[in-house]
């Protein structure tokens, strides 16, 4: 059995490499794409739900609220790594995920949910550390700080369990993306940085992501799901 996939953003830079990596997978393959490219589908209302077994969605923010409304509809899993949703959308997600398996996540690459777990380690210098995280993305990206600062931050916050400063968002050149938490006493620092170092390793995340997520009951499930 082929599982069909449709994917949305089809032609924009992530959804140019997740293509490539379906083309690759024996039992998996883009069916239908969402975007402005020659072929594709011009909005996710006109999918056939036929033709789809589970959605991966890199586009826009503004988009995502009829992408999800259509995987709901249909109950089509979904993955999706688009950043910049608003509060609403998340509840959304969240409200979703009781009648399907939805798996977001601003970042998709498994060094990033390493780190995401590394950072609750840090919950014992709570009272004595100061922290700051830091990121530095390429000049084309819009959202600032980026999705995954904030969602390290939340993490951050949650198990030091005080506010921290706002992340640091710096833009420029060609970077990938620069992720980096900093822990500071008067005696000692600690820094623990993740680099990607091209835009592959977010795509495979997210086609590992939707061959882990295809067939998994209903919820929500995150990227470091995976690394158990
Ligand atoms: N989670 C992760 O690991 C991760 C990693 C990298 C990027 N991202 C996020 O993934 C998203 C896409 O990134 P990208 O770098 O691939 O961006 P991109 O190159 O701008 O691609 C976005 C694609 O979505 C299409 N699109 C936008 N609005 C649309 C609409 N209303 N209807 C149909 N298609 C529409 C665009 O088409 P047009 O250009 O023709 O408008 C474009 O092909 C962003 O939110 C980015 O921040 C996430």
């Amino acid at each position: 059995m082929t599982v069909k996939v449709a994917l949305i953003g089809a032609s924009g830079r992530m959804g140019r490499e997740i293509d490539a990596l379906i083309s690759e997978e024996k039992q998996w393959r883009v069916s239908q794409k969402v975007g402005h490219g020659v072929g594709e589908i011009e909005s996710v209302d006109q999918l056939n739900p036929k033709e789809v077994d589970i959605v991966i969605d890199f586009s826009t923010a503004s988009l995502f609220s009829s992408v999800l409304a259509w995987c709901t509809k249909h109950k089509k899993p979904l993955v999706s790594g688009t950043t910049g949703l608003s509060e609403k959308d998340l509840e959304s997600l969240e409200s979703a995920s009781s009648s399907l398996p939805v798996l977001w996540s601003a970042n998709m690459s498994l060094g990033i949910a390493w780190l995401s777990e590394i950072i609750k380690q840090l919950a014992p210098l709570a009272a004595s550390f100061d922290f700051q995280i830091e990121e530095v993305h390429h000049n084309k990206k819009i959202d600032s700080p980026s999705g995954t600062a904030k969602h390290l931050q939340q993490v951050l916050e949650k198990y030091v369990d005080a506010e921290a400063p706002q992340p640091l968002a710096i833009r420029g050149g060609g970077v990938f993306g620069i992720h980096k938490v900093w822990a500071m006493s008067d005696e000692e620092v600690i820094t623990v940085e993740h680099q990607a170092l091209n835009r592959t390793v977010f795509a495979k995340g997210a086609v590992k992501a939707a061959k882990w997520l295809y067939g998994k009951p209903n919820g929500r499930y995150l990227i470091s799901s995976l690394l158990s």
